[in-house]
């Protein structure tokens, strides 16, 4: 699906925004709102931003930094930014000295010292913006070469590290929103669905919302209900028809959760989604379904078709039964066999809920920072706008469905007898992305589609330490126990959402 339309002077606290509003004004359509948000139109042809889907499982942008390409995650569950500078040589750059690091729950990481450097996201410039200098970390994968945080401020690992310095550790929305104090401080998401490989992404913006769906602003206007994190409450699940309130069942969140609200974390980060047991329990447990528990999900059949649905106060938000079950691996007769992408939520999380991109694919969403980063601003919320058609998902399921696992299995078959990989970054769309992205991940010949649903989402070691020493135990055994399933080295699921550390 696509829609008709795909697709932001003066030096100021160090930040530029090189003649955007010349650059705009073919594009740019004003209307006149409350917010005074900037509604355009884009080409995406003319996409400033790079954005792009790689495979549904990472959305990223195109950034440059000291004029360096690089492809990024763009991640609403982080807010730092670091870069596999591996092969590029930078100019111009500052080194603080200061060390930074940051470490995923499936044991990548990425490591090195904070330095300071121009970067340029379509058409902002953030002069002398810190980032984390991780040449050959191992988080990056194939064409993604690091992660752009778009979280809250407060989340900021690197800030925290050079607190007690003379830089300037802002993260790059945050020196964007103080520095045009007239602008929304908002960025908006429009995530694509495609099935094999890489192609334009969607829609990221910033400062402003697209006419295609602007109607956004009419929109029930969530209150982020945590300073560090895009948290907000939903209501209920809609599941083939019958309503499930998903009870707070965490213990250990420090946020009041009203009665009947369910605390849900919005996450562009995580490819997939978590929810209470009895909720997937509802979703999946169809004839010919069981339980993994290495997966924390179910193992379906491929032709599994449900109904869900979000529910945020009056308003429910479909999802596209193609984002609710997902192939994972061919057999030997080469028929592919599929898992649900909602797992069950782990106990040790400070959310019931946290609903990734095969949620929010469903959906046209703002994240608006308020007063995080201009004083006098209003409180952070966010917005959604359904972009799905039940109807019309629901009866062209089975051809889709049809198409995605052939083309699974294809990419499949290609994956274990091409083993090339290249590393150059590359904004075309090219079915080898899929191969690329998980060759860097681990083993060449490992099944690129589990890996590479492993999130980016990082443990801040230091603010969170006692946490992760909670939890280093339960890691080291699942993984060492799933590595040598079916002689192929499957990083578990339940090591993939590390969203709430
Ligand atoms: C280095 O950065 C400074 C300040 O941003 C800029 O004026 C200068 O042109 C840059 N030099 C090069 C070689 O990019
Ligand atoms: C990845 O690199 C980190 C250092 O940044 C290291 O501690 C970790 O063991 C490495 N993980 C893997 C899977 O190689
Ligand atoms: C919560 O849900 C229960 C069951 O539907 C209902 O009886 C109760 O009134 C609700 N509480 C609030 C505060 O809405
Ligand atoms: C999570 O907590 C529930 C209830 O206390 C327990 O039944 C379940 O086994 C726990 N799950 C894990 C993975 O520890
Ligand atoms: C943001 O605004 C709200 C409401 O005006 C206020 O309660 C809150 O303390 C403000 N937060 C910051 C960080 O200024
Ligand atoms: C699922 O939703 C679609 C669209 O609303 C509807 O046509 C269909 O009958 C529903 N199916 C089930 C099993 O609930
Ligand atoms: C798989 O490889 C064959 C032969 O090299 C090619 O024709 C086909 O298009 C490839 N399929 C995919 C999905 O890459």
């Amino acid at each position: 699906m696509g829609p008709p339309h795909l697709m932001s002077l003066l030096l100021l606290v160090g930040v530029i925004l090189l003649g955007a509003d010349a650059l705009r004004v073919p594009l740019t359509k004003r209307v006149s709102t409350s917010d005074a948000v900037q509604v355009v139109t884009h080409d995406l042809d003319e996409d400033p931003y790079g954005f792009k889907n790689l495979n549904n499982v990472r959305y990223t942008g195109l950034i440059h930094v000291s004029g360096k390409p690089f492809n990024v995650v763009i991640d609403t569950g982080s807010s730092d930014l670091w870069v596999d500078t591996k092969g590029s040589k930078l100019d111009n750059i500052t080194d603080t000295g200061i060390a930074g690091s940051i470490r995923y729950v499936d044991e990548t990481g990425a490591s090195g010292n904070i330095k300071l450097a121009d970067v340029t996201w379509g058409d902002w410039t953030v002069f002398s913006q810190a980032f984390i200098d991780a040449p050959g970390a191992n988080a990056s994968s194939g064409s993604v070469k690091g992660i752009l945080g778009v979280g809250p401020p407060t989340l900021s690992n690197v800030d925290r590290k050079l607190s007690s310095s003379d830089y300037d550790g802002s993260s790059f929305l945050e020196s964007i929103f103080t520095a045009y104090q007239d602008k929304p401080n908002c960025i908006t998401f429009y995530l694509s669905r495609n099935t094999v490989g890489a192609t334009d992404g969607g829609l990221f913006t910033i400062s402003e919302v697209l006419d295609d769906f602007n109607s956004i602003l009419d929109e029930p206007k969530l209150p982020v209900v945590s300073s560090s994190r895009w948290y907000t409450f939903m209501d209920s699940f809609l599941i083939n028809g019958q309503y499930y309130g998903a009870d707070t069942l965490n213990q250990q969140s420090s946020i009041e959760v009203p009665e009947n609200k369910t605390l849900v974390l919005l996450d562009t980060g995580n490819s997939l989604a978590r929810a209470p047991p009895f909720i997937v329990d509802h979703m999946y447990k169809v004839p010919g379904a069981f339980f993994s528990q290495k997966y924390q999900t179910y193992i379906l059949p491929c032709d599994t078709k449900v109904n869900v649905s979000i529910v945020f106060g009056d308003s429910e938000y479909p999802i596209n039964p193609l984002d609710l079950t997902l192939p994972y691996g061919i057999r030997s007769d080469e028929s592919p066999m599929c898992r649900g992408t909602f797992g069950y939520t782990r106990n040790s999380t400070s959310s019931d809920v946290s609903l990734g991109d095969v949620f929010l694919r469903n959906t046209y969403s703002l994240f608006e920072f308020g007063n995080w980063t201009n004083a006098g601003d209003g409180e952070p919320y966010i917005q959604l706008l359904s972009v799905t058609d039940p109807e019309a998902a629901w009866s062209r399921f089975d051809k889709m469905n049809q198409a995605r696992l052939d083309a699974y299995v294809s990419s499949k078959k290609n994956t274990t007898s091409s083993t090339s990989a290249s590393s150059s970054p590359s904004r075309s769309a090219s079915p080898s992305d899929s191969v690329k992205l998980s060759g860097a991940l681990g083993d060449t010949d490992e099944n690129p589609d589990v890996s590479t649903l492993v999130r980016l989402n990082y443990i801040m070691f230091g603010l969170l330490g006692l946490v992760i020493l909670l939890l280093i135990g339960t890691i080291g055994i699942v993984s060492s126990k799933n590595r040598r399933s079916q002689g192929k080295s499957y990083k578990p699921l339940t090591l993939q959402t590390p969203e709430d550390y």
